[in-house]
């Protein structure tokens, strides 16, 4: 018998113990973190998007859909609600052809650097708004100010249109430079935008459409 019988707290052998115990615990909870991301992040397919069934991250050929935005009291934010099928460009995109066109508009975007002024979900810089978000913006939306503007009756033939002469149709005190953006580009990057909006990032970015609300009734 030990005349200082240690207590557990200063005993060597209870903290390598411990120390085990928690690394091991935390190793198969990030584990199980790890899969249960890459499920929730892992994009649907057509077929989901046909039967309804909801998925974070939708297929390409959400591009063929309506896309809203609507306040979910449950989640507190607002979610991308997909709707009906609607043309895009004046037609319904097969799968290969979504997925193809998807990947022009994400090459163009990283080719033509659109982070060094916008942010994408979450990634690039706050000189510009940030375009996660921005195929929902009502000022793009039919009467909104965008259409008006650009003289388009679409959501995506506005966008495709101001791209390509960004200059020609500016609303903030700052500008877009011309990009020398093609059609063939701005139509791709139009479906990588609506595709994005379709993604759902929590309710982020917050706030996104304010500043345009005062605009949305802008031309009836
Ligand atoms: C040099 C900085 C800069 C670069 C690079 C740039 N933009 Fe912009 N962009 C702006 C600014 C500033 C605005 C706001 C001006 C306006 O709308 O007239 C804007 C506006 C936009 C809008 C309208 C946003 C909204 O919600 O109304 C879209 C869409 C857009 N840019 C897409 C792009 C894409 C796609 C690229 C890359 C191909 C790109 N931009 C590259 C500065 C930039």
């Amino acid at each position: 018998m030990s005349q200082h019988d240690p207590s557990v707290w200063s005993s060597t052998s209870f903290w390598r113990r411990s120390a085990a115990w928690v690394t091991g615990f935390s190793a198969i909870l990030l584990i199980f973190l790890t899969f249960d991301t890459m499920s929730q992040i892992q994009m649907g397919s057509d077929e989901d998007l046909k039967t309804g069934k909801v998925r974070r991250v939708p297929a390409p050929t959400v591009i063929n859909h309506a896309i809203e935005y609507k306040m979910s009291r449950k989640r507190g934010h607002e979610v991308p609600v997909i709707g009906e099928e609607q043309p895009f460009f004046g037609k319904i995109w097969s799968p290969e052809d979504a997925r193809a066109l998807l990947h022009k508009g994400k090459v163009t975007v990283q080719a033509k650097n659109c982070m060094d002024c916008h942010t994408l979900l979450g990634n690039g810089a706050y000189y510009a708004p940030d375009l996660t978000k921005a195929w929902l913006d009502p000022a793009w939306q039919k009467g909104g100010l965008m259409q008006t503007l650009t003289r388009t009756h679409s959501t995506e033939e506005a966008m495709a249109k101001f791209l390509m002469d960004p200059p020609k149709y500016a609303t903030h005190t700052r500008r877009m430079p011309n990009l020398g953006i093609t059609r063939d580009e701005a139509v791709a990057i139009v479906a990588f935008l609506k595709h994005m909006s379709a993604i759902d990032t929590n309710g982020f970015p917050r706030n996104f459409s304010k500043p345009h609300q005062g605009e949305v009734t802008y031309a009836k």
